[in-house]
């Protein structure tokens, strides 16, 4: 059966953006995010691919652990969210989870058991974000409990930056002071930058980087595209199932909000907002058909969009068309949707078939 929507992933590119990485942070650890089933690229086998070039791997939820360590990944996996019940403890235990540790709370829940089925726990600092971490307040009475208690598993110490994907945002450097004001004198390993951060200053690297974007080789700014040495890691496909020529006048797809302002040919392709391609794309989302760039035209559906192809000397029923990928970028597509590419990535949907294929980026 021919696929409606693939998504191709290049495992050949995610491991050269990963070394791309590790150059830029030679120092660090990196942690790579593999949360929201990496960013839709498949954790399981982005994991596998990565697991001899990373340290580790971040994920938010149990299940997303859950799913990594059955399919046999055996480095370190954060949880990036911590717990917060006794039953969850027990389970991050159970997998040999690290956990970030953001609360009293979990601290508390934590020191009541015995913790060496933990290998490493993260403490979170608020440096301003709010939205999980210790507060600068409760800062040092973390330390102070930890001492008391008979803990000694290693740990990290981390934040998170809010603005990073603004390097000149007056936030930054807010709590980049606040973080090194409350961890340089720690004898702990330090983490901080995200894929923006790890971007735009060497200094925010510290001992464990934690790229997610950057990894798929998709640009973390609004408008600064990432270094032609980072390659997209998926390139998504369907197929044309449909052609017509219409004449001026004539409107397109629902609402009848796009009218021919001249003869047009018009190609029906396989993929619409059930996939997860937003309904948000405007007429004019570009796509790519037979090496041409060509626009959306009308509304975005269910299970189909309709791309005017006037310009194009041939193309036939079956002809694949790229909506995002090494061709059209999908920072590009999300502006046309008024949205971010992580939220097109990460919101392709069960109806989408993938690909794993191993090429070289030079290819
Ligand atoms: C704590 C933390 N670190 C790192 C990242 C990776 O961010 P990015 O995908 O922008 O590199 C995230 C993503 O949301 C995060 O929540």
């Amino acid at each position: 059966m021919t696929k409606r929507v693939t998504a191709t992933i290049n495992i050949g590119a995610l491991i050269n953006n990963c070394n791309e990485i590790q150059s830029l942070a030679e120092h660090s650890n990196i942690l790579a995010m593999v949360k929201a089933d990496a960013y839709g690229h498949g954790a399981c086998d982005v994991a596998k691919a990565l697991e001899p070039v990373v340290a580790g791997f971040g994920v938010a939820t149990l299940e997303e652990a859950e799913a990594l360590r059955r399919s046999g990944v055996e480095s370190s996996i954060v949880l990036l969210e911590g717990f917060n019940f006794p039953h969850e403890l027990a389970i991050a235990k159970e997998l040999k989870l690290d956990v970030v540790v953001h609360q009293m709370k979990q601290l508390e829940l934590l020191l009541e058991t015995s913790c060496t089925d933990i290998p490493r726990i993260w403490l979170k600092l608020d440096t301003g974000m709010h939205r999980l971490g210790f507060s600068l307040l409760e800062w040092p009475t973390v330390f102070e409990k930890l001492e008391q208690s008979d803990f000694s598993q290693p740990i990290v110490v981390m934040s998170h930056l809010a603005c990073a994907d603004e390097p000149n945002h007056p936030q930054n450097k807010n709590q980049i002071r606040s973080f090194l004001a409350s961890v340089e004198h720690l004898p702990f390993p330090k983490s901080l930058a995200n894929s923006a951060a790890i971007l735009s200053d060497s200094n925010l690297h510290f001992d464990w980087v934690r790229p997610g974007i950057m990894l798929y080789g998709v640009s973390p700014f609004d408008s600064k595209p990432l270094s032609p040495l980072f390659t997209p890691v998926m390139s998504l496909t369907a197929s044309v199932i449909a052609l017509r020529d219409l004449p001026a006048g004539e409107t397109i797809g629902y609402g009848a909000n796009y009218q021919c302002d001249k003869p047009r040919r018009i190609a029906t392709v396989s993929i619409g907002y059930g996939d997860g391609y937003p309904r948000a794309a405007e007429t004019g989302t570009p796509c790519m058909i037979n090496g041409v760039r060509c626009s959306l035209v009308g509304r975005v559906s269910m299970d189909m969009v309709t791309v005017d192809v006037s310009d194009l000397d041939c193309v036939e029923l079956g002809d694949q068309v790229e909506l995002w990928g090494r061709n059209v970028r999908i920072e590009e597509v999300a502006k046309h949707c008024n949205m971010i590419a992580y939220e097109l990535l990460t919101g392709l949907t069960g109806r989408v078939s993938y690909q794993y294929v191993r090429h070289s980026v030079r290819e």
